[in-house]
């Protein structure tokens, strides 16, 4: 019988080591999401600092090694390189209001990333999401299928929270989908949320529907506003972007094919092309494998388009 061969170690290269670019490193480290994890900074006294402070914890981590600086090399051969460069939102300031100055760092760092990890499946976290998925698309020159960003992946997990809070279930029981912008404009799929097996909209507690459409309408402001609460107190969101975003490199990594409501820029999925936003989407080791145009309300699809026009308003902002 053959040896076993060692299989080849997976890496994730973040670059910027920020609060979020730490918390997706640290988040990855401890659930193992992937082998190796490369951190990278302007600041080579930080990258050297966050690596060294993850590095000292590997006994109790899952990941098995850490390294990192201010030398773009240092994400040579990753797997997956999630991107955190950038301006962050200031109290109040929306998400689309970062394109400019955010697709200008992006634009610098896009050929170095070709360089230097030309395999890597390219995944945006700096905002505005949407947006910059586009940028790197088109500025990298990357298949669409290998340019993805957390997108409504957070916000669907917020949603998910929520409600369990509101009902006592299981967040892990609650399927519910945050889709569209990564932002101001980004909408629950009521149509097609469901705690278990039952349609939230059918929800009964004594006997009595639990959540009419103005309840609904609460829920969904808390979500959409979440990030705005969080910076107010602590000046930027971190933890669950964190892990929400090691949750998509698993996904990657682990070929998956799992469903999550990553953005990527569309083919015409329900008469949108060109623009990168959330819906249900197959992931896996080849990155986007198939966006699902899932069945929605008139009024669903509405808010889909107006989020594909605030996207699309916000990319013609800064050709
Ligand atoms: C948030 C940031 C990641 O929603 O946009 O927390």
């Amino acid at each position: 019988m053959d040896a076993p061969t060692a299989a080849r170690p997976t890496k994730l290269a973040v670059i910027g080591a920020g609060s979020v670019g730490v918390a997706i490193a640290y988040a990855a480290l401890i659930r193992g999401s992937a082998d190796a994890v490369a951190l990278y900074d302007l600041d080579r006294a930080k990258a050297e600092a966050e690596v060294l402070d993850l590095a000292h914890g590997l006994p109790f981590l899952a990941g098995k090694r850490v390294e990192g600086g201010d030398d773009l090399r240092t994400i040579a051969g990753s797997d997956v390189v999630v991107v955190t460069a950038g301006a962050k939102q200031r109290p109040g300031e929306p998400r689309l209001a970062l394109a400019g100055r955010n697709a200008e760092i992006l634009r610098r760092l896009m050929p170095g990333i070709r360089e230097h990890a030309p395999e890597a499946i390219v995944v945006l976290v700096t905002n505005p999401c949407d947006v910059l998925t586009v940028v790197a698309q088109r500025e990298g020159g990357l298949d669409p299928a290998r340019v993805l960003s957390s997108g409504t992946v957070l916000d669907s997990s917020r949603l998910r929270w929520r409600l369990s809070e509101l009902v006592r279930v299981h967040p892990r029981s609650v399927h519910a989908l945050m889709i569209g912008e990564h932002g101001d404009s980004e909408f629950p799929l009521w149509s097609r949320t469901t705690i278990g097996p039952v349609l939230v909209r059918e929800w009964r507690e004594d006997g009595e529907l639990r959540f009419d459409d103005a309840a609904l309408d609460r829920i969904a402001d808390d979500v959409v506003h979440a990030a705005y609460r969080i910076i107010e107190g602590k000046g930027a969101t971190s933890s669950a972007i964190g892990v929400s975003t090691a949750r998509i490199v698993e996904a990657i990594l682990g070929d998956e094919h799992a469903v999550l409501p990553v953005s990527s820029v569309l083919d015409g999925q329900h008469g949108i092309a060109g623009i990168a936003l959330s819906l249900p989407t197959v992931v896996g080791r080849a990155g986007i494998e198939r966006v699902l145009e899932v069945p929605m309300e008139d009024g669903e699809l509405a808010a889909l388009h107006r989020s594909a026009d605030a996207i699309a308003a916000s990319l013609a902002g800064i050709a």
